[in-house]
């Protein structure tokens, strides 16, 4: 193989295109990218429906209704000349010949895989045996195994035909642009790098809490859970950027060894310090078993063995059904010592940043002032909107499916780094702790609260609109 995998592609191959991602995010991802002139590819759709190119720029055009994009005429007149459909069934060896046929002068093609897991790799070694792939990338959607074996085997299974270059394994929190903001702020700004340790923090809490149920995906969720839903992939990935040590210079790889040091460091979880839960009516859903024990919730807590973070947890909560949506890291600082003349409050709050996802990413400050009446102290919060601030950035899908068409391959997780993440989480896969229920519309289960003790408690999340509660 040659390395040709950071020039920019010259096909986009895009299986699964009938599927729901399509529907919700890509086509999106590729009329933003038309408009913005930084489409200049082919883009040909494989899926088994017995579609027309016609039929393809209907379904593209009513899911950016349904998605609220804003249309116009010349952009997607654009975007539909250059999108053409291929009908084919995946285990079909003809599906790779036609494909072959379409794509004769494409010399580095990219092809994204957004179809169900257990087609990733028959996928793959199809392109292969067409000799689609030698200067090819893959682009491949989550979840990228189940457990630590399965990973390892997709890897091998995948190695066989690509070098790991080639593979780009997709995670679409990596495409959030507060999410690349973490790490940005934590090295662009003197203020943050000389407290960010066990010196002067007291704990991390990552939190993903969800305001709806599993709606239509029951039959998905069910044999997934929260854990594999997004703990395992886009919050232990938050989670390495807010933890990990400066990469060595630029690049995709100084990044990935950095990230990847930080699951290194961490011991396997321990099923005594997890609460699962799942909300009051969730195996009355749709697709999901009566006797399901699958969580919708799920709080943890991890501990790093190096010299930043020894002695400080991370803790992580994620679930569904919860009294709203939002996703935030917070970081909270020592308290300061108590002074006789400070005349601080007792147990007065400790200095935090939060970091806020979503929605309105944003940054808060939480410190302790004087009241106005000179006497009383109070928390007051410094808060920044980032997109009143800075503007709007791109949606995920559409910064990630342009680093795949150029080749920048710095926010796709590496192998080491995808293994590392089942291996800390593969004890709670193996004996998982019985879930306890909670009611929708809370914070999660009471029990989630004996983990975080003598951590300050579960902080409510810095909540759009209002200060939240604490
Ligand atoms: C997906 C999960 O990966 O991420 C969903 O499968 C979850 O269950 C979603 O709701 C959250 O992503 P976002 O970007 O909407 O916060």
């Amino acid at each position: 193989m040659t390395d040709t995998t950071t020039e920019a592609a010259d096909a986009l191959v895009i299986f699964g295109i009938s599927g729901d991602l399509a529907k919700k995010m890509t086509f999106r991802a590729l009329y933003r990218l038309e408009a913005a002139g930084r489409l200049d590819v082919p883009v040909i759709g494989v899926a088994v429906d017995d579609w027309s190119d016609d039929h393809l720029h209907h379904v593209m055009r009513d899911a950016l209704d349904a998605e609220g994009e804003p249309v116009k005429k010349k952009v997607f007149d654009r975007l539909s000349a250059r999108c053409s459909y291929l009908r084919g069934d995946f285990t079909d060896p003809g599906t790779y010949q036609e494909l072959a046929g379409r794509i004769t002068s494409s010399e580095r093609p990219a092809f994204y895989l957004e179809i169900p897991p257990s087609l990733f790799a028959p996928v793959v070694a199809a392109l292969g045996e067409a000799g689609l792939t030698e200067h090819a990338r893959v682009a491949i959607e989550k979840p990228f195994g189940h457990d630590l074996a399965s990973a390892r085997q997709l890897n091998e299974e995948l190695h066989d035909v690509l070098a790991e270059e080639q593979i780009w394994r997709i995670d679409h929190f990596l495409g959030k642009q507060p999410v690349l903001d973490l790490h940005f702020l934590r090295f662009a700004n003197t203020l943050l790098e000389p407290v960010w340790n066990r010196d002067h923090v007291t704990c991390v809490q990552i939190t993903m809490t969800e305001d709806f149920g599993v709606e239509d995906r029951g039959a998905f969720y069910d044999a997934v859970g929260a854990l594999r839903d997004v703990v395992q992939n886009h919050l232990l990935q938050v989670l390495s950027l807010v933890a990990m040590e400066p990469p060595v210079g630029p690049g995709a790889d100084a990044l990935q060894d950095k990230k990847v040091d930080v699951f290194r460091s961490m011991a396997s979880v321990d099923p005594g310090r997890c609460v699962r839960g799942q909300y009051v009516g969730y195996t009355s859903v749709r697709g999901v078993q009566a006797t399901s024990t699958t969580e919708t919730y799920v709080a943890l807590r991890l501990d790093m063995d190096n010299w930043r973070w020894a002695g400080v947890p991370f803790f992580i909560r994620a679930g569904k059904g919860l009294a709203a949506r939002a996703t935030e890291v917070r970081v909270v600082f020592r308290r300061p010592p108590r002074l006789g003349f400070l005349d601080a409050p007792k147990g007065s709050d400790a200095n935090q940043m939060v970091f806020r996802i979503d929605p309105d990413p944003g940054m808060r400050v939480e410190m302790l002032s004087k009241g106005a009446d000179g006497t009383s102290a109070r928390d007051v919060h410094m808060d920044l909107s980032f997109a009143a601030e800075l503007g709007k950035p791109p949606e995920p899908y559409e910064r990630l499916l342009h680093d795949v068409l150029i080749g920048d391959r710095s926010l796709f997780s590496r192998e080491d780094n995808v293994e590392e993440t089942w291996r800390v989480l593969q004890p709670l896969l193996d004996e998982p702790p019985a879930p306890v229920t909670y009611e929708q519309g809370s914070w999660g289960p009471a029990e989630a609260d004996r983990l975080v003790r003598g951590y300050h408690g579960w902080q409510a999340p810095w909540l759009p609109g209002g200060a939240g509660p604490r």
